[in-house]
């Protein structure tokens, strides 16, 4: 059987949020595209970055069937309770410390199993576990469980993503790259038959600077002046990557990235 994933780059608060939600576009757009599951990452949907139970339930409204987090996961005290009852929003698996939640969630697509991992980088990022060692050590602890295996590493060197997706090629079937909020064009199947891009880009305003208002980031760059974020508004879409997965032998045949 041949199972597709959708998987859309960092939504970006409200402007992301709704623009995923209206009109069902999100779930449409799985229709439309063949794909079996979604997979967006949320650690930005919150106005102001990081989540709330709020903007992780509006994403599995919207369509979402794993929301993956990253660096910002945590800027929020409230998410924590959240994180610990849900097992379809994930922090990265290989925080440091005993994070509340889970890393990886396991669902059911039309009869495949399939482990969903939420990593984070360590180069030019808050410390963190090897996301290597990690990964390693959550395949083996998961063998049997899982038919196929789709990872979201959420890092800003693309070196390292790159580095992961080698390391891992031929051992799982996606790996695809979150965090910098722009779409690389490289989106590819790697020699093992991994399906892989360094980055999605991000869901939300493009009118701004990776979704904040042009002004404020300037004004933090140019002039070094304190300038609370704010989000930008107008020139919404959604950026992502969509896989079609055998999952007889877990290759990836077709990856192509996708703006919507
Ligand atoms: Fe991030």
């Amino acid at each position: 059987m041949i199972l597709k994933i959708l998987f859309v780059g960092d939504a970006v608060g409200t402007p992301g949020v709704e623009y995923l939600s209206r009109g069902r576009l999100l779930s449409e757009t799985k229709k439309k595209l063949g794909a079996h599951l979604a997979v967006v990452n949320g650690e930005n949907s919150a106005d102001g970055n990081g989540m709330t139970a709020a903007s992780a339930e509006a994403l599995l409204f919207a369509g979402a069937d794993v929301v993956t987090g990253g660096n910002h996961t945590a800027r929020r005290a409230e998410i924590l309770s959240y994180l610990e009852d849900s097992d379809r929003v994930l922090r990265p698996s290989n925080l440091p410390g005993d994070f509340p939640g889970s890393g990886v969630a396991c669902v059911t697509a039309d009869g495949a199993r399939v482990l969903v991992v939420n990593l984070i980088g360590q180069t030019y990022m808050d410390p963190a576990n090897s996301p290597f060692e990690t990964l390693s050590r959550i395949l083996e602890r998961e063998r049997g469980e899982y038919d196929i295996a789709a990872v979201d590493f959420h890092a800003e060197a693309t070196s390292e993503k790159y580095a992961l997706a080698r390391m891992f090629d031929g051992k799982v079937s996606v790996i695809v790259g979150t965090h910098t909020h722009v779409q690389t064009a490289d989106c590819q199947i790697l020699p093992g038959g991994t399906g892989y891009i360094t980055d999605l880009g991000m869901t939300g305003s493009h009118s701004g600077v990776l979704g904040v208002k042009t002004e404020r980031v300037i004004d933090r760059l140019v002039k070094h002046l304190p300038a609370k974020f704010e989000g930008s508004t107008g020139c919404e879409a959604a950026h992502g990557a969509l896989f079609a997965i055998d999952t007889e032998s877990g290759r990836c045949i077709s990856a192509e990235s996708v703006v919507f």
